[in-house]
């Protein structure tokens, strides 16, 4: 009868804690979740306090709840406590974003036992310690929900000078299949994201350290990277990557789990 329907999608409440988000690619995931209609735990370190509280503000001002948690994610206890406030504040969790990551620069050759260890400590032990602790949270929920972690494009084909980096990230890899088999039993699904190059702090640090390995000055080493490297022409921003993590975070992904869904321009295939 010529007459059209509209067609929404009302999920109800749901609540996600993002880790890292008080800048960078979290703070992009947090607030695009919150238009999503997420209430959102923002998470950092002490460090970055500030940024937890501007983005606790923003997404206010969307008209969602959020809630702003100092925790370090490679200590165990404070992410249990992170993830107690959470629930406490927000109500239960449906969704777990372990996206807090360091990286560094520096010939395999020179890297210290210090520098593989706190790479490890953040990364690895860091996305461990998120998916361990909301799994459990999630079982006792009920089951259900989804988890979803920061890889990168280095955990299918390592970069030269980042390789303690790119070691962690195929272990966030690892861990997001062995997770996505074990918790398959309490419908719970996890999946990981690959972003290639995402112009944040983390990238203006390997763009200057790159830059000082190759004698080439600052903003040069990404442009030669978008040149000669990516498909599409050009490095990303944040919020390219927050909206294929919104897809894993909304039931569109309900049948995908243990995967690690690239986002980079076309580099790796
Ligand atoms: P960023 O450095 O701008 O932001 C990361 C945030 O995580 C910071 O606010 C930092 O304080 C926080 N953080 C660091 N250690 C923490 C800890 N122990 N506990 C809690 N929070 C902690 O980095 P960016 O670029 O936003 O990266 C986010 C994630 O995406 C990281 O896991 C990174 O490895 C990954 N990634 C980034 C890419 C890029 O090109 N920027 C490319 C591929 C992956």
């Amino acid at each position: 009868n010529g007459k059209s329907t509209a067609v929404t999608r009302d999920y109800g409440k749901r609540t996600a804690i993002v880790t890292g988000s008080a800048r960078g690619i979290g703070k992009a995931i947090a607030i695009r979740l919150a238009e999503d209609g997420f209430d959102v735990c923002i998470n950092d370190i002490a460090a970055n306090k500030a940024g937890i509280e501007e983005v606790v503000k923003e997404i206010e001002a969307l008209g969602r709840s959020a809630y702003g948690h100092v925790a370090d994610v490679s200590i165990r206890s404070e992410v249990e406590a992170l993830i107690e406030a959470s629930v406490q504040n927000l109500g239960n969790l449906d969704v777990m974003v372990a996206n807090a990551g360091i990286a560094q620069v520096k010939a395999l050759l020179d890297l210290s036992d210090e520098d593989v260890r706190r790479m490890f400590d953040v990364n690895v032990l860091g996305v461990f310690n998120c998916y361990s602790a909301a799994a459990k949270q999630m079982i006792k929920q009920g089951g259900g929900g989804k988890i979803i972690g920061a890889a990168s494009i280095v955990a299918f084909k390592p970069f030269a000078l980042l390789s303690h980096y790119s070691a962690s990230k195929f272990a966030v890899r690892g861990f997001t299949q062995a997770f996505a088999m074990e918790l398959a039993e309490h419908k719970i699904t996890v999946n990981g994201y690959a972003p290639g190059i995402v112009g944040t702090a983390m990238w203006d640090l390997i763009d200057e350290e790159l830059g000082k390995k190759n004698g080439s000055n600052k903003g040069e080493t990404i442009k030669k990277y978008s040149d000669d490297l990516i498909a599409l022409g050009r490095t990303s921003v944040p919020e390219d990557v927050a909206k294929c993590v919104s897809y894993l975070a909304s039931p569109d992904s309900d049948y995908m789990t243990g995967q690690t869904l690239v986002i980079d321009g076309g580099i790796v295939f």
